[in-house]
Order: C-alpha cells, then structure tokens, then sequence
C-alpha cells in the first residue's frame, strides 16, 4: 500500500493565544447562601454551613448551608402543601407560563450563570456559554411546551402527577441537570425538593432566586443543599413519592436498597464507560475530532464519556499520531478563559481518584502519553492523558475514571468490536464512526447503550431521551419518556 502523508501537519511553532478572561463583574453572588424553602431564602435548622470553592484558584467562593433532618422536613412539606394547594390544581396551562417564564429569566441571565457555572465547578466558559446554559433554558422551554398537552403524549391513558419528588443532582452540569430534573416534574405537575451537589451549588441557588423572581407560588420548588446526608434523608423521607437520581453508581445502589419494598417511583442516572468506536473507512480527522470531544469535554466528568477508543487494527497507527498531535494543542488552564479547552478538575477529591486511576493503569503494564502543555500552579488540573497497551480487564478499561483519561484498543471485525465494547458492567452510551450506513445500523442495534452516537458525539437535546441499562441505571429523562417519568 503506497505511504500516505499525514494530512496533521507537524507544529514546529507554538500557537499562542492572548488570554481572554470572561470578567466576573456581572457574576453577583452573595457570601452566604441559605436554604431555599416555601419561596424564601431561611437560615438552616442545622445552623450548620459549608464553603463551595474554585477549583481553578483553590479560593472559597461562598458559604453555603447544610440541611439537616429537620431541614428536609420543611423542605418536603412545603412540596407537599404547594402540591395539594396549589400546583395539583392549577390549570396546566397556567403551570406552563410558568415554566417558559423560568426558561426566559434563564436566557436573560444566561451570562451571569455561565460565569458562576465556571467559577464554582471549573469546567471551561466557553462550555457552560455555549452548551450547559442554553440547554439548561431548552429544558424548560421543551417543557413549558408539553405542560397543556400531555394528553396528547398519553392518549387514552389517565393520567395524574406523582407527587412530590426528591431530586438529587451531582457537580458535572449543576443547572443542566437541575433543569433536567425540575422542568419535566413541574410540567407534570408534580412539586419539587433539590439538592445540588456540595462542590457546585450555586447555580441552583441562582436557579432559586430566578424561581423567587418568577413569583412561582411558594414551595413549588424547594432547593436545599448539603452533602450525601442531606441526600439521603431526602431519599429516606417516607411523604416523597419520587426520586430523580444522577450521580455514582455506588449511591444509586444504596438508594435502590434505601426505596425497596416503598411506593416511590425512582428513576437513576448512574455512571458510564462509553465505546467510541473507529472503522478504517470513517473520515479519520472527524472522527478524531470526535474522540477528542467525547472524552475531554468538561475535563472527562460526563457520564456518557467516550473513554474506551476501539480503533479499527489498519487503520490504528494513523488515529494514534493523530490523537497525540491533536492533545498538544488542547489549552488547559483558567476556566474563566475563553481560550480554554480543559479546565479545572472539579475537586480535589476527584482529582486523587484520576490521579489514582493513572498509577493503576501504568502498574497494569499500560503505556501512559500525555500531552506536553503547562498547566496553572494552583488549583486542580491534569493534562489530557492516553492509555495504550490496555487489556480488556485492566481496571482503567473497566471502571469509570471520570476525568480526561481515554483508553486505546483495537479490532478486527465487526463481531470482535460488538463483543468487545459490550463487556462491561455499564450501558450509557456509544459513538460508531464509519463511512457505511449498514454498518452504523449493524452496531447501533447490537450496542447495549441506551444512547449511540453515529459519527457525531455527546450531542444533547432535550427532545431525545437519555438513560441508560445495566449498571448505568434505569429510567429515561428528556423527550416525552422524561413525561412518563413524572406521571402515574
Ligand atoms: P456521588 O454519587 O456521591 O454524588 C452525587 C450526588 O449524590 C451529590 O449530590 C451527593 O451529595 C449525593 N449523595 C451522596 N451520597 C448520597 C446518599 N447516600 N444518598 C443520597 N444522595 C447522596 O458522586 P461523587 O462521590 O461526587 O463522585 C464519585 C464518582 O461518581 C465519580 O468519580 C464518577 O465516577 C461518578 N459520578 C457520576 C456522575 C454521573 O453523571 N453519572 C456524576 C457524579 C459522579
Ligand atoms: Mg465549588
């Protein structure tokens, strides 16, 4: 076969970006944050509070309080008395004017809650601008929409709101998935108590302040915030007849076990493994870009990750160069700058757990490249790292990393590949990247994920359902499933 040039020309200059910092002047945030119960801001029973810092500056940005039992008490009964007072009975015509009234207070302070997004989470500005924001306010928007019509989503079904649901969200997309969470339930008519992840809650607080402004009636929407304990009496809390989960696979099984032998629906959104997969006939350099966006968009912390590459055996020396050539031009560095590609690793917590993953895989006998770039002094940052020379069963295969860490295998056949990125506990998703429709269909009906990819990753809308099967949880959200979800 005649040599073929690499079309990645090699860089025997270094690209160098002015800095463009986002300014934190319109991010107006406050330094102590109460509980957000019944439509007020209330100091915690718990007189209990914690700091929510900046993972790019290690500086603590806010206190924030930490909701005891009691807390969650008066969190869930003011949902259960908005529920049967008010929200049960309102038209769902008027509960939608609502909704699109949250959905546009959203977009108009889309600036501000990008900026605090960044700062308090560490993921890059041009990700929360571009993608957590706007999606967050199409969820509403999606919503808002359904709100009047679901009989038309459920013809000849009765159908009725479950109640009231305990909403608990991890620190990966803090408002995208509070808008997950909250606008499908609020379309159903059902009333809401959420609790933010420890290490990003500020966007829901603002979330709150935007519900506040929206004269939403008091207690439709309860934001409580705390740590795992605070989730867990939410889940243990016998007046919830829901709960809407997304987080480690560990807690949803804990509360799988927490909810068993109760009547609360629950819908769990758990971790992932994702198979990317490359055939020799795929556009190499889109497929690349692919890859590269699958695994290190928001620093790898997505939950349906590409971050098992399955490369097609002819076709793989050429994908490696190219990966490798496209890392070093990835920027990792302040959040806040435009520039940035990778920001900063949520937390220090998580940053021992990659850290960890990538003494596992070089113990393993893998072979570690990462990209050569610098990285801030401060603060939580890893390069973008590749792991060759991975078995199926190395750990690093196996186990969400949750980070910028992509593991490289290949294949022969179609068969080989099926069976290959199906052998893992997880079920989430899947990207295929070929030229040939028949294979696309092939793969696409024998990927046990509940989401695949076709040569395109991590797309999101709020149209399309998204969950996952086996160990990545059941339940779908988005799309009229996410309805269902909500209703009996
Ligand atoms: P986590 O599952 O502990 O946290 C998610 C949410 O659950 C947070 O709001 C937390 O306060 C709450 N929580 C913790 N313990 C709870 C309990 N017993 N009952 C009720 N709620 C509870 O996730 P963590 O420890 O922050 O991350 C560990 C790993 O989990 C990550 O490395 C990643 O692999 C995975 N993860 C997956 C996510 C996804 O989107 N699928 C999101 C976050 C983490
Ligand atoms: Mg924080």
């Amino acid at each position: 076969m005649a040599k073929e040039k690499s079309n990645t020309a090699k860089l025997d200059f270094k690209l160098e970006y002015a800095a463009a910092p986002e300014s934190k002047s319109s991010a107006k945030i406050n330094s102590k944050y109460g509980l957000f119960i019944n439509g007020k801001f209330e100091k915690p029973e718990s007189k209990k509070y914690f700091d929510t810092i900046n993972p790019a500056t290690e500086e603590k940005i806010a206190t924030i309080a930490e909701a005891n039992q009691t807390d969650v008490n008066k969190a869930v009964k003011a949902a259960r008395t908005a529920y049967n007072n008010v929200w049960s009975k309102m038209p769902a015509k008027e509960r939608a004017k609502y909704i699109y009234r949250i959905a546009r207070m959203i977009q108009e302070r889309a600036r501000e809650l990008a900026i605090i997004e960044t700062m308090d989470g560490g993921k890059p500005i041009r990700e929360s601008r571009d993608i957590d924001i706007p999606l967050a306010a199409n969820h509403f928007f999606y919503y808002a929409g359904w709100a009047d019509k679901l009989q038309y989503a459920f013809p000849n079904k009765k159908i009725a709101p479950l109640g009231v649901a305990g909403q608990i969200i991890p620190w990966n997309f803090p408002l995208l998935m509070a808008a997950w969470k909250i606008a499908p339930a609020l379309a159903t008519g059902n009333t809401v108590v959420l609790k933010p992840a420890e290490t990003t809650p500020l966007t829901a607080l603002k979330l709150a302040e935007i519900i506040q402004e929206s004269d939403l009636p008091p207690g439709v929407v309860n934001i409580i915030t705390g740590a795992g304990a605070t989730g867990a009496a939410i889940v243990n809390h016998p007046d919830i007849n829901k709960i809407a989960f997304t987080g480690s696979t560990d807690v949803g099984k804990i509360i799988q076990r927490a909810i068993a032998g109760t009547n609360k629906k629950a819908t769990l959104e758990l971790g992932g493994k994702a198979a990317n997969i490359i055939f020799d006939d795929a556009p190499l350099d889109q497929a690349v870009e692919g890859v590269i966006n699958g695994i290190f968009f928001n620093q790898g912390h997505v939950c349906c990750a590409g971050s098992r590459l399955f490369v097609q055996e002819s076709v793989y020396n050429k994908v490696l160069q190219k990966l490798r050539d496209r890392i070093e031009t990835l920027i990792v560095g302040d959040p806040l700058d435009k520039n940035t590609d990778i920001g900063a690793i949520n937390s220090k917590q998580q940053m021992d757990t990659i850290l960890k993953y990538l003494k596992i895989g070089e113990k393993e006998g893998a072979v570690m490249h990462q990209s050569q770039c610098s990285i801030p002094k401060k603060g939580y940052f890893i390069r973008p790292t590749l792991f060759t020379n991975v078995a199926q069963s190395s750990r690093i295969v196996q186990e969400e990393i949750f980070g910028p860490v992509l593991t490289i295998q290949t294949f022969r056949t179609d068969d080989e590949v099926i069976e290959k990125a199906n052998n893992t506990p997880y079920g989430l998703s899947a990207g295929v990247w070929t030229d040939k429709g028949s294979k696309i269909f092939n793969l696409t009906t024998k990927m046990r994920a509940g989401v695949v990819w076709a040569n395109t990753f991590n797309k999101f809308d709020p149209t399309s359902p998204f969950g996952g099967y086996k160990e990545s949880g059941f339940g779908r959200e988005g799309g009229l499933h996410g309805l269902g979800a909500y209703l009996k």
